[in-house]
């Protein structure tokens, strides 16, 4: 057996039925293209080159292809002509014939994994085949290639759905498309493949009659899986797949010491980590690559993309992008933290608050209804209810520093750049226009005027001026002048 594997991943298909602008293998599931989820695949199948066939959207999968790793090779097919042409095409695009093992497969099946390939792998090389086809038994083979067996059992053809007869369109063995076949076979084999068949185009499932005509050993590995070799052709099918892949994520997570509530209600992305003892409430979606540590609870009805969740937070009812949140830190009910927001050990992010390039030290807490964008605070400090950071002056965004321990009032607004000195108090109602030295109180006081009987005189016969005529009697000793106290 050698040890040089390459695989070819077929992806140039047009994916009319997806209706779409975007490439169809670039549509994703579980928060990752499909295309990534194929190439993950073969990579965790241990091949040592990769080819991609590309055609229809070639920049945009191109592109996809190269980000998730250079070295792979791009074949370009300009027209599809079928399966058994993309792979003469891939072949072409290699500087020299493959040795060893050509493992193909396709672009558009999700959930299959590089366990399922290493073990075809396996199966090929310990059989000693020429061919491996990856099969599977399904209750509605309509539309895919059936594997063709002789009254001893043994794979002689695979026929597709357009040229079968009637007793093979029975068959409900299907070919998942995807093959383990021995490379200088397959070299000679796709070049003699000719289009004489239904839809006159180069089938690569021809090679196996071809095998069995020169005495070459064929078979199946037959998947159990079925979802594993299930494609996707329009957005029906993508959702299923990533509902299905869902169901495992999540079941994955509970396996690893993750409480899940309502693993229905929850999605989970491929990229997500998860801490044994973090709990999960319903109608959470965690995605991208978040992480989320030990002992912490998120959700009810929050959405994390790309949040570290430090040690035993509490993350209820919020949206959170390119964010940090600290150990035994408190973010929610209805809190919108934003890329860069930094929430340090122990820290608050509470009710009604939006939060942007923010760093927020430990202990330190912004408890409710603020915006807080652009912004330092320092550990220990405390900003009151109602507090706008105004980090914008229309054209340019600025700094707000609020120091360690501070104390701000509620209902403030910090036109940056400002800073607010270590330890310093606000008054309430305050605009902080101007430094705040460490430990000074700043107050923004205009003074307050009572003018009395107003309503009685202005507004006579509203209920108010009623209640007030009550509380004049009720009272006996009625005060205030014109000019306030
Ligand atoms: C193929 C198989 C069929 C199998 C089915 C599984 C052949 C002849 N038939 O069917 O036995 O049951 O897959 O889904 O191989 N592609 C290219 N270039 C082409 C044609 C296809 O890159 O010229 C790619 C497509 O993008 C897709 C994959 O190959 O990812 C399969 O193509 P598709 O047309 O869906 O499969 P069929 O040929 O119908
Ligand atoms: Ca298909």
């Amino acid at each position: 057996m050698s040890s040089q594997i390459t695989a070819i991943v077929l992806a140039a298909g047009a994916g009319t039925r997806m209706r779409s602008a975007q490439a169809k293998v670039l549509h994703e599931v579980g928060g990752r293209s499909m295309i990534e989820h194929a190439l993950r695949a073969v990579v965790g199948a241990g091949v040592t080159q990769t080819v991609t066939v590309v055609g229809h959207d070639r920049d945009q999968v191109s592109s996809a292809v190269t980000a998730f790793n250079p070295d792979i090779v791009h074949a370009f097919q300009e027209e599809q002509n079928g399966t058994g042409h993309a792979v003469q095409i891939a072949l072409d695009a290699l500087d020299t014939p493959p040795t060893g093992t050509v493992l193909i497969t396709y672009a558009d099946v999700p959930l299959l994994t590089g366990q399922t390939l290493a073990e075809l792998l396996i199966d090929h090389h310990a059989a000693e085949r020429s061919v491996t086809i990856l099969s599977a038994e399904v209750d509605d083979p309509s539309g895919y290639g059936r594997i063709i067996r002789d009254a001893d059992g043994a794979v002689t053809a695979i026929r597709e759905h357009k040229d079968a007869s009637d007793d093979e369109l029975k068959v409900r063995e299907i070919n998942s498309g995807i093959l383990a076949v021995d490379a200088a076979f397959l070299t000679d084999a796709v070049a003699r493949l000719a289009p004489d068949n239904a839809q006159g185009e180069l089938y690569l499932t021809d090679i196996i009659s071809t095998a069995v005509s020169n005495g070459l050993p064929v078979g199946a590995h037959v998947l159990e899986d079925v979802w594993q070799t299930e494609g996707v052709n329009d957005r029906v099918q993508l959702a299923r797949l990533g509902r299905e892949l869902n169901r495992r994520l999540t079941e994955h997570w509970m396996v690893e010491g993750v409480t899940i509530v309502d693993p229905d209600t929850t999605w989970i992305d491929s990229a997500v980590e998860l801490a044994p003892d973090v709990t999960v409430l319903p109608g959470t979606q965690l995605l991208g690559a978040t992480v989320v540590a030990g002992g912490a609870t998120v959700g009810p009805d929050t959405t994390l993309r790309n949040v570290e969740v430090g040690a035993d937070a509490t993350v209820i009812r919020t949206h959170g992008s390119d964010a940090v949140i600290g150990r035994k830190a408190t973010v929610g009910p209805y809190a919108y933290l934003r890329p860069g927001t930094e929430l340090g050990t122990g820290g608050k992010i509470g009710t009604f608050v939006e939060t942007k390039n923010a760093v927020i030290g430990a202990g330190a807490k912004v408890p409710h209804l603020s915006y807080v964008g652009d912004a330092e605070i320092g550990e220990g400090a405390n900003i009151g209810a109602g507090t706008i950071f105004a980090n914008y002056d229309g054209v340019n965004k600025h700094r707000t520093t609020v120091g360690k321990h501070a104390r701000t009032g509620s209902d403030n607004t910090f036109v940056a750049p400002v800073t607010i000195g270590d330890g310093a108090f606000t008054g309430a109602g305050t605009t902080i226009r101007k430094d705040v030295p460490a430990g000074a109180l700043a107050v923004e006081v205009t003074e307050q005027r009572n003018i009395a009987g107003w309503v009685q005189s202005k507004r006579p016969d509203t209920t108010s001026a009623q209640a007030a005529r009550n509380a004049e009697t009720d009272s006996s000793e009625p005060e205030g002048d014109a000019t306030g106290e």
